[in-house]
């Protein structure tokens, strides 16, 4: 069977990661959360005093990306790889409100954003992956061969991302989850560099009303389709 590239995009807790981990088990394809990534960049930022409540200090940033090391390490336990900074662990760190409050605003960056991006290609120049964001189908493999936007509206989506923060035990309003979602969504789709936009040859999928299953059955159909003819 052929390798391909898959690129999934979409808003935020769409359950791109859920569905990009999925495939990547099945199709034994390595999966890339580049979310992860710029929400590291994000907590590099917080724990050197350049982003806080209304403050941003961009230079700074800029400056000090060439120190700012970026890996994915798999953790067989958990079936997926982890993301280390500097060569800490912080899988943890990055998930946490205040990162997401504040990841729009470092993912605006042009210079944060070419970095990550040409890590992102590296990583794919042997194919046989899945990585999920908000620029793959346009801008880091705006060749690969199967392309899902993924949507649903922001009331299931800041619905979804609460239950979840709420079981890793943050303290977290509904209002202020859906805040967020809403916040993250104007910027995400607004922003000059590579803004979020579905790609031209994307497949998009609504899945306010499709569970995981329904879900991962349609898009590995998808995949079989795409790999007969490529
Ligand atoms: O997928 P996520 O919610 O973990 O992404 C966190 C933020 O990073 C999101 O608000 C937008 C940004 N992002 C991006 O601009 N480009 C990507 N390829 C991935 C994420």
């Amino acid at each position: 069977m052929r390798n391909i590239t898959i690129a999934i995009d979409g808003f935020s807790s769409t359950g791109k990661s859920t569905l990009a981990k999925q495939l990547a088990k099945e199709l034994a394809y390595v999966y890339v959360d580049t979310g992860a990534m710029y929400r590291a960049v994000t907590l590099f930022a917080m724990n050197n005093n350049f982003i806080k409540a209304d403050f941003f200090d961009k230079k700074a940033l800029i400056n000090s990306l060439p120190k700012i090391k970026l890996e994915f390490k798999y953790n067989p336990e958990l079936g997926f790889a982890e993301m280390y900074l500097n060569g800490e662990n912080v899988e943890k760190q990055i998930r946490t409100i205040e990162v997401s409050s504040f990841v729009s605003k470092v993912a605006e960056v042009s210079e944060v954003r070419s970095k990550l991006v040409e890590q992102q290609q590296e990583m794919g120049t042997n194919k046989a992956i899945v990585m999920d964001g908000r620029d793959i189908g346009t801008v880091v493999f705006p060749m690969a061969e199967l392309k899902i936007f993924m949507t649903a509206s922001a009331e299931t989506r800041a619905q979804r991302r609460f239950d979840e923060l709420r079981q890793k035990g943050d303290n977290v309003s509904y209002e202020d989850v859906l805040k967020n979602v809403v916040e993250r969504d104007y910027i995400d789709t607004h922003r000059e560099d590579s803004p979020l936009v579905i790609a031209d040859d994307a497949i998009e999928i609504d899945n306010s009303y499709l569970n995981r299953e329904e879900q991962f059955t349609a898009v590995l159909e998808l995949v079989n389709e795409v790999v007969k003819k490529v």
